[in-house]
């Protein structure tokens, strides 16, 4: 039997388009730059975007196959071209049939045996496939942007995970500074949380998704960028300062951050 050597993780929100697709694919994307073996899948079934903000494949299988047991698992998985892998989705109305979401857990469960980290990017709301997303990761990320709307709902996605006792990393606040007048301070009262990132509201995001690229690669140096590159740092437990003493010395680093992916 295989073991585990990492985790699963998803982005969830109540509120649709707060931002989880984007920071599943560019929290990937600053994961792969730290040599952490990442893929994304896509689990917004009805509206699967992880393939089409990468520029659209071509992918010749999809989560819908390995759900419905038309494909193997490993046909589904794909290059992102940035280092790390994805399963896409397939948008066509017709992948939906003899969908079982019930084989989720058990495509997470190989994935974390082969992956060090493995990020579910979920669909806004309370579907099935969002509680067993929630069910089958060991963690959850709630994603809001700093709209009441938007934290109301994250509150309700909170609660459900806490009811299925998915631990809660904390939140990451997108958008920040659109016009949303909520602080930093109020979002880590109202959910009781850390919010573990701040994430600004960049003009310039959709040009690059237009271009199937990603804007943490493509514009490193905006703060929209280094705040996710932080946050990915922070989630394996990442020291900059320590790369360069511990990088001569085996594979100590790698050691660390397996242990610290185990304890999220
Ligand atoms: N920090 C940001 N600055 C500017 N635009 C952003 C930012 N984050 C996300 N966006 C843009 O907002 C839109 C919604 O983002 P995204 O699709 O990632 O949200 P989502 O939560 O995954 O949506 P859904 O709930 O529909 O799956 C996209 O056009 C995306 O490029
Ligand atoms: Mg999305």
């Amino acid at each position: 039997m295989n073991s585990k050597i990492g985790t699963s993780l998803c982005t969830t929100s109540g509120k649709g388009g707060v931002g989880k697709t984007f920071l599943s694919l560019n929290l990937a994307a600053s994961l792969a730059m730290l040599d952490i073996k990442t893929i994304v899948v896509d689990a917004n079934l009805d509206c699967p975007d992880v393939g089409i903000c990468l520029g659209n494949g071509p992918y010749y299988s999809s989560i819908h196959n390995v759900l419905a047991g038309r494909d193997e698992l490993s046909n589904a998985v794909f290059d992102s071209g940035y280092d790390f892998d994805i399963i896409p989705g397939d948008i066509s109305f017709s992948a939906m049939k003899d969908i079982d979401l019930e084989n989720l857990k058990d495509i997470l469960t190989k994935l974390t045996q082969e992956y060090n980290v493995v990020l579910v990017d979920t669909p806004p709301g309370i579907s099935d496939v969002v509680t067993l997303s929630l069910d089958a990761c060991e963690s959850m990320l709630v994603v809001t942007s700093p709209v009441i709307s938007s934290i109301i709902g994250g509150l309700k996605i909170r609660s459900i995970g806490k009811r299925l006792n998915t631990k809660c990393i904390g939140v990451v606040l997108n958008m920040a500074g659109d016009g949303g007048i909520i602080s930093r301070e109020n979002i880590e009262k109202t959910f009781e949380l850390p919010v573990i990132g701040e994430v600004e509201y960049n003009m310039e995001v959709n040009s690059y998704l237009t271009e199937g690229d990603l804007f943490v690669v493509s514009n490193p140096s905006s703060s929209t960028s280094i705040s996710m590159k932080k946050i990915a740092a922070d989630l394996i437990g990442y020291k900059p300062e320590e790369t360069e003493e511990v990088e001569s010395k085996d594979n100590t680093q790698i050691k660390k951050i397996i242990k610290a992916l185990r304890n999220l």
